[in-house]
């Protein structure tokens, strides 16, 4: 057994209780011994019901002794002067997507990061997850062969989302960002890092309040940036992958991540999940489910909560805290976080100026190694993935 590192939580919101509940319950090389949040109460009440030992300010968890490990779920927007401070007071963090709303911060945290000899991770972690795990096996094992093309596809009505999700208003709300970044991050972790992007983009319309709430004082709003990217994306490895995100239609998404290979055709399931079905497509036969290959498949069903198909969060931290003790890369790497970011941007930059945006940061993902359950007794009880995150 490793020695468990010593974790913190910042941030209380909506996807607050998952992170916890996996980090307390789920994870052993995770001791959750402190949560903060701008409002002390919030903390107070998730300390209670997740039983963590301790509620600090977020100026208390970094000049605390102990604490090894940041695990950080506030907003984008936030996410920028929380990591920094964290880090230039010695610990390590892992942060919620995306890493920060603009790609100078982000360059500047890994920066500090590598001068001060720190981790930082970066989600999504649904890239660990069983789905994309088996998606990334079957490449490797050569099942469709060189891969020549992609097609990946995400829709929603993100405009009337923003009503409920009040956050989405403003930047980094656009759909591109919230979710585009999951598929984004998939087409990453299969085939490598993206050479150059070319992309047209269309903005989001002008929101009149009126779908879920009649707010009488609500005022419109427009989600920033482009809601609607048609985007070409050329990887190092030469695949060719269109890609599609309409956050201006309306909530019934098409999820779709198709790669076109010499030997067959590999389809993937929904990359916001942790257990999306990964089928194989092959000439004169019918389509076939794999069967996993990996733990970790999102059925997690410990004491159901609403954002419980949101199974296995929480993986890429457990995997950092892996590699902190070890002191090997991470997988969900700071890298790889400022690639997808790298990737975003130039799709918005590209649809802005009509040129080929050339992203210059590189990654490196390992897989992890397949044969291990993520539960047993219909996911009620932990089984022995937690292995696959050791090396
Ligand atoms: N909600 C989701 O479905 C979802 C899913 C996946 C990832 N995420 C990501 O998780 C992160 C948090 O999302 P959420 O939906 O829980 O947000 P939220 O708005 O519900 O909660 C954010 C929390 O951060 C706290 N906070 C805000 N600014 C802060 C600051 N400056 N210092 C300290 N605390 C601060 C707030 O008080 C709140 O407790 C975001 O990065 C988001 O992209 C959210």
């Amino acid at each position: 057994m490793e020695r468990k590192v010593r974790t913190a939580v910042v941030g209380c919101g909506m996807i607050s209780s998952i992170y916890l509940k996996n980090l307390k319950n789920l994870f052993t090389i995770i001791d959750l011994v402190a949560i903060g949040n701008r409002s002390r109460a919030a903390a107070e009440e998730k300390a209670k019901a997740f039983d963590i030992p301790r509620v600090m300010t977020i100026d208390e968890i970094a000049a605390s002794d102990d604490i090894e490990l940041v695990v950080n779920l506030t907003p984008a927007f936030a996410h920028y002067s929380i990591i920094k401070q964290m880090l230039l007071a010695g610990k390590h963090v892992y942060t919620e997507k995306t890493m920060t709303v603009s790609l100078d911060e982000a360059r500047e945290l890994v920066r500090i990061a590598d001068e001060k000899g720190l981790y930082l991770g970066v989600a999504p972690d649904t890239v660990l997850g069983a789905g994309l795990q088996t998606a990334r096996r079957a490449i490797l094992t050569d099942m469709i062969g060189s891969i020549s093309s992609g097609l990946a596809v995400i829709n929603r009505n993100q405009t009337l989302n923003s009503e409920y999700f009040t956050f989405l208003q403003g930047n980094g709300g656009s759909l591109p960002y919230d979710v585009g970044i999951y598929y984004v991050g998939a087409l990453l972790s299969l085939l490598g890092p993206v050479k150059a992007i070319r992309a047209f983009g269309a903005p989001a319309p002008v929101h009149e309040p009126e779908f879920l709430y009649r707010n009488a004082e609500a005022q419109p709003w427009q989600i920033p940036g482009s809601n609607v990217i048609s985007a070409s994306l050329q990887f190092e490895s030469g695949a060719l992958v269109s890609v599609l995100f309409d956050g201006n239609t309306v909530n019934a998404s098409q999820h779709t991540i198709t790669l076109f290979g010499s030997r067959g055709i590999l389809k993937v399931g929904d990359p916001d999940t942790f257990g999306g079905p990964v089928s194989l497509i092959y000439a004169d036969q019918p389509e076939c489910v794999l069967p996993f290959t990996h733990g970790y498949n999102g059925v997690n069903t410990l004491d159901p909560s609403p954002f419980d198909f949101y199974g296995h969060r929480g993986i890429g931290v457990a995997e950092m805290a892996y590699a902190i003790r070890k002191g090997r890369p991470n997988r969900c790497s700071k890298e790889y976080g400022l690639h997808c970011l790298e990737v975003l941007n130039g799709m918005e930059e590209s649809a802005a100026t009509g040129k080929t945006i050339e992203p210059v940061s590189r990654f490196e993902m390992k897989p992890l190694a397949p044969g291990y359950y993520s539960s047993f007794m219909g996911g009620n009880g932990r089984a022995d993935a937690e292995k696959s995150l050791i090396d």
